[in-house]
């Protein structure tokens, strides 16, 4: 345990998950005060401050920052992470599949970065938004969901030009396929096309993924606007 994020204060959305708790569990080794925000409360919250809200809600994002800023004094670190899936083939895609991912996906980070932003720049902080491979590349049965995912990238890529002078620092990041609920839910004959166009041969680990947040946080003090990939050498 080393302590180079104490008095630090991190929001993590959707921080149940597979890569959600991770990067909890990776901010709270740095001793992080870690605030992690659920649609549903956590069954097997890892020791991080838990508040309950939908991130499309806009009116509840903002009491509950409004309350984490009363509570906590500060905001440092955000990270959009809350993410959900609803795939299928273009013909078959519904109105409502279309808004539910558009809205979670993209305009719920849109929702919290709105929210924080003001704390952000006071501190001088830093932005992480959890794209996808998808958002770069496209995938068939994904047009929901990957174009939320490039939104996320432009999305990115502006708040970086916007605040870089302020000194606060936006950077996307793209997993491809990593060992989660949301890959879970893919069957097995999917699972093993996908290992075969992997370059490793395996999926990833949601730890590998919260490793790349924290060096963005901590380390990359330089890095800014950029996407970083983390894919195992995924060929889409
Ligand atoms: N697993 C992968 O292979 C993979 C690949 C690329 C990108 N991603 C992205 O990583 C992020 C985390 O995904 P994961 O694999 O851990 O999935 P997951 O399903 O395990 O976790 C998603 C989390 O988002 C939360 N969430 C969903 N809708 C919400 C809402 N309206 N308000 C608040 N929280 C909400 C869920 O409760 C859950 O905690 C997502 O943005 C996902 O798109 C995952």
């Amino acid at each position: 345990m080393s302590e180079r994020l104490k008095g630090k204060v991190a929001i993590v959305t959707g921080a149940s998950g597979g890569i959600g708790r991770a990067i909890v569990a990776e901010l709270l080794s740095e001793s992080c005060t870690v605030i992690g925000l659920n649609q549903n409360q956590d069954p097997s919250n890892i020791g991080y401050y838990e508040f309950i809200a939908d991130v499309t809600n806009r009116a509840r994002i903002e009491e509950v920052i409004g309350e984490i800023i009363q509570t906590f004094r500060r905001i440092d670190i955000l990270v959009n992470n809350a993410g959900v899936t609803k795939d299928t083939l273009f013909y078959r895609m519904s109105y409502e599949d279309w808004d539910s991912v558009i809205n979670v996906n993209l305009t719920g980070a849109f929702n919290l970065t709105k929210a924080c932003i003001k704390e952000i720049v006071r501190n001088e902080g830093v932005i992480i938004n959890i794209s996808s491979v998808v958002g770069l590349e496209g995938n068939i049965g994904q047009t929901n969901y990957s174009a939320s995912k490039s939104g996320l990238i432009g999305f990115t890529k502006s708040l970086a030009k916007e605040f870089g002078r302020k000194n606060v620092r936006v950077n996307a990041i793209a997993p491809g396929f990593i060992e989660t609920p949301m890959t879970e839910r893919l069957g097995e004959e999917l699972k093993n096309k996908a290992l075969e166009r992997i370059a490793l041969r395996r999926f990833g680990r949601p730890e590998e993924v919260a490793k790349l947040v924290k060096f963005l946080i901590l380390d990359g003090t330089y890095i800014t606007g950029q996407v970083i990939i983390i894919d195992g050498g995924l060929e889409l």
